[in-house]
Formats: structure tokens, sequence, C-alpha cells
């Protein structure tokens, strides 16, 4: 098959197949090379295996003989997750998911990294592949901010070591930001923004300082907030939001 220009001279718009393919959630735009160079890809019938090909909404495109379906227009939502629902797409125990919360939302979308059970907070989905696969790499260093509600009154030199990093599994944890927001003796409130996403690590680090956590809260993730949401409620993001979360990486 030969190359084809962005403009065909018909108006339709026309993107690169491992572009088309990541976005449609499938694979890294790195693995989708891969898919399409081993000869895993067809257009319209015909296996491809050359990188430059670009595809248009009319093309057919399939990934191992399983249709793609059609040039899926990406999709950024933002879900204020309530706590007692899982992070994933589906769930072997029948819980209520994150992709339950967000219906009558008919595209794929899936959650961009993950809030444990417990937590609440902002959880970006989409069915943007690629832009989820660089949003979750540790080289673009998120921001994620949470609000902590931890046991005890908790010290200055607490608060210090969550910024400086705490040993979790081996390893320090990358420099923090932790600023003390009030106690009333027996628990203390604290707003902590970190940038890695290890398992449970807000959880863990509150407890590797002496504070467990009693409550967390997802209050941003990058420069998203939660104003106007309440539990378990979404909303799409606004153009320019979504054009802000591509600058960064
Ligand atoms: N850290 C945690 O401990 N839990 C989360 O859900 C997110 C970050």
């Amino acid at each position: 098959m030969g190359k084809r220009s962005f403009d065909q001279g018909d108006g339709e718009e026309y993107a690169r197949l491992q572009k088309v393919i990541a976005r449609a959630g499938l694979a890294s735009r790195r693995a989708a090379e891969e898919l399409i160079s081993a000869g895993r890809v067809s257009i319209n019938g015909s296996v491809v295996r050359e990188l430059g090909v670009k595809v248009g909404a009319h093309d057919r495109i399939a990934v191992d003989g399983r249709p793609l379906g059609n040039f899926a227009a990406p999709i950024y939502i933002l879900l204020y997750k309530p706590t007692r629902v899982v992070t994933t797409v589906r769930d072997p125990y029948g819980r209520r998911t994150v992709i339950d919360c967000v219906t009558p939302v008919s595209a794929r979308v899936f959650p961009v990294g993950r809030l444990d059970y417990d937590t609440s907070g902002a959880l970006l989905l989409t069915n943007d592949g690629e832009l989820a696969h660089q949003l979750m790499h540790p080289r673009f260093a998120v921001n994620k901010t949470y609000e902590a509600v931890v046991s005890g009154r908790i010290s200055m030199d607490a608060l210090a070591r969550l910024e400086q990093g705490v040993p979790l599994d081996g390893r320090l944890t990358a420099p923090a930001r932790a600023e003390f927001k009030g106690t009333d003796g027996y628990s203390s409130r604290i707003v902590l923004t970190i940038h890695e996403g290890r398992n449970r690590q807000v959880r863990r680090m509150c407890e590797a300082v002496g504070h467990p956590c009693k409550k967390l809260v997802r209050t941003h993730y990058a420069s998203l907030g939660l104003y106007g949401l309440k539990p378990g409620q979404w909303r799409y993001l606004t153009e320019q939001e979504a054009h802000r979360l591509k600058a960064m990486v």
C-alpha cells in the first residue's frame, strides 16, 4: 500500500496508523509500530507493514483480525471517584467499578493510574491510550495532590520526613511537598503532593512516619481539580485542559 498524504483532497482527517492504534487504547505508539512491523495489522483487509501509512475514518483497521472500530474520537473524563469503587474496567467480584460511574459513556475508556478502593478523588479516564501511557510514565513526573486525615498530632519532623523521602520497599520515596492544615489533637489534616505512583504510596508513607491514614482524597491530578464535582460525578475535560495535559508530556 502506497503512502498517503495528510491532505487527500476529500476533506477527511488522516493520521498515522500507529497513532490511531495507540489512540484506540490498544497499545503504546511504540508497541503499535511493532504490531505493524510484525504484520498483525490490516487496513481494509490488506496487511500493512509500513510505518508511514496514514488512515482516515473510512478505513477498516484490524489487529490480529479484530476490528479496531471507527477512528474513535479521543475522550477525556474527570471523575470524582467515590470510595468503595474499584479502579478497574471489570471486577471479578462484581463490585462497582469506575467505568460503572461514567455510564452512559459508550466509548471504551479506561482509568489513568489507580486509586484504592477506600480512596476518593480525581481520576482521569480516557480512550487515548498513548496519552494515558505517557501520563503514567515516571519520566513525566505528573503531580498528584492528596488531602489526608492521619492519626495523631503530626510533628514538623514527620512532615519534613514525608517531604525528604521515606523508605518504601527498600527505596526512598522521591521528594514531595507536605503541608500541615490543622489538628484536633487526635488526628491531623495534611496535604501531600507526590509525583511517583507506587502502590498505596500515600498510605504507606503516612504509616512509615507513624501516622496511619484515616481518610484519603486526591484533590488534584496534574492541574485538574475537583471543583464543582461531588463524589460519583464526572465531566468531560475542556479542550484547553486536554491540551494542557498533552503539553506536559
Ligand atoms: N496513595 C494511596 O495510598 N492510595 C491511593 O489511592 C493513591 C495514592
